[in-house]
């Protein structure tokens, strides 16, 4: 069944699949034509968060603002490249987040990448939480093109095929209480964290699988696609809140992994009740299955 078709029959409001089933497909669709061509140069500018960016992230970045102005029914949109609000149309229902390239510095390393979204309802994000998502998704720049999304009634996978459609491959992915798998991110913390040292070595008595690749979008899809999994980048001193951001990456992640069944906190609270303070706030992540998300927190308590 085709995108656009499966969202119509969720239910899910006109705009909404529109914007999920054609306008966001069709700017990944664009950046993948844009990674397939372009090398992994600097762009020689930073991002809001003061990281380098590549000609790459820029040009991501590009076609998701024409895209979403181009739709029109976007007040206005934020990026993890941009410091500030981009403005869109007046009045228009939703206000868009993203991360147009997550993971560009693995394009060099030809490792799989992706795109991270998530939609609110049009109005100001300081004060909301990532609970008032209407629906959130991220693009697997991988072996295949995949597009996995919620629009707060389950969480599914689609795949681009030959003729340029996203189909539905895999409906209502469960992520299961119990961990397998563990994608250990920032493992430097562990050099100053006994506690954090301790969690990861308890992850490989207990024999979990490893499954890390340094890419937030490929290392979470795995964990959603084998519906078993735990993926960690906690602060450290030299980051207190981590790497990772709330809006453009954490928050998207968390509310697709909840619709999974699985859970999302900070290491101690829930991620999708964390407020938005400001754009770029940054926040330390734990996400996939529920019961080792809760044990991770309590091992950490024992810092
Ligand atoms: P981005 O490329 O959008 O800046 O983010 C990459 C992120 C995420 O994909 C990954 O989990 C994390 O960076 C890895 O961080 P380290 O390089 O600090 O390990
Ligand atoms: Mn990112
Ligand atoms: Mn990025």
């Amino acid at each position: 069944m085709k995108i656009k078709e499966f969202l119509e029959k969720s239910g899910c409001e006109k705009n909404l699949c529109e914007l999920m089933g054609r306008v966001i497909p069709q700017a990944i669709k664009k950046i993948r034509e844009t990674i397939q061509s372009q090398s992994g140069e600097l762009a020689g500018s930073k991002n809001a968060s003061g990281e380098k960016q590549l000609a790459l992230d820029v040009q991501s970045n590009q076609i998701v603002v024409d895209e979403l102005k181009a739709f029109g029914l976007v007040e206005s949109m934020a990026s993890e490249e941009l410091e500030g609000l981009v403005e869109g149309k007046k009045g228009a229902p939703f206000t868009v987040v993203f991360d147009p390239l997550d993971g560009s510095s693995l394009v060099d390393v030809n490792l799989a990448v992706g795109s991270i979204f998530g939609i609110y309802p049009a109005g100001n994000l300081i004060g909301k939480t990532g609970e008032d998502q209407l629906a959130s998704c991220f693009a697997v720049y991988g072996s295949r093109l995949t597009l996995v999304l919620t629009v707060k009634k389950g969480t599914h996978e689609f795949r681009l095929n030959a003729n340029g459609d996203f189909y539905l491959t895999k409906e209502n992915l469960q992520i299961a209480p119990q961990s397998k798998y563990f994608a250990p991110g920032n493992l430097r913390a562990a050099a100053e964290s006994d506690a954090y040292l301790k969690l990861t070595n308890d992850w490989i008595k207990r024999g979990f699988t490893l499954r890390y690749s340094g890419g937030m979008v490929p290392d979470i899809n795995h964990i959603l696609l084998k519906g078993s999994g735990i993926f960690s980048y906690p602060g450290y001193s030299k980051a207190p809140r981590g790497k990772l951001r709330l809006l453009f990456e954490c928050a998207p992640m968390a509310l697709l992994a909840e619709q999974a069944g699985g859970s999302a906190t900070d290491g101690q609270n829930r991620l999708l009740s964390q407020k938005i303070t400001e754009l770029h706030q940054r926040t330390p992540i734990f996400v996939g299955s529920s019961e080792e998300v809760k044990h991770a927190g309590f091992a950490l308590l024992k810092s």
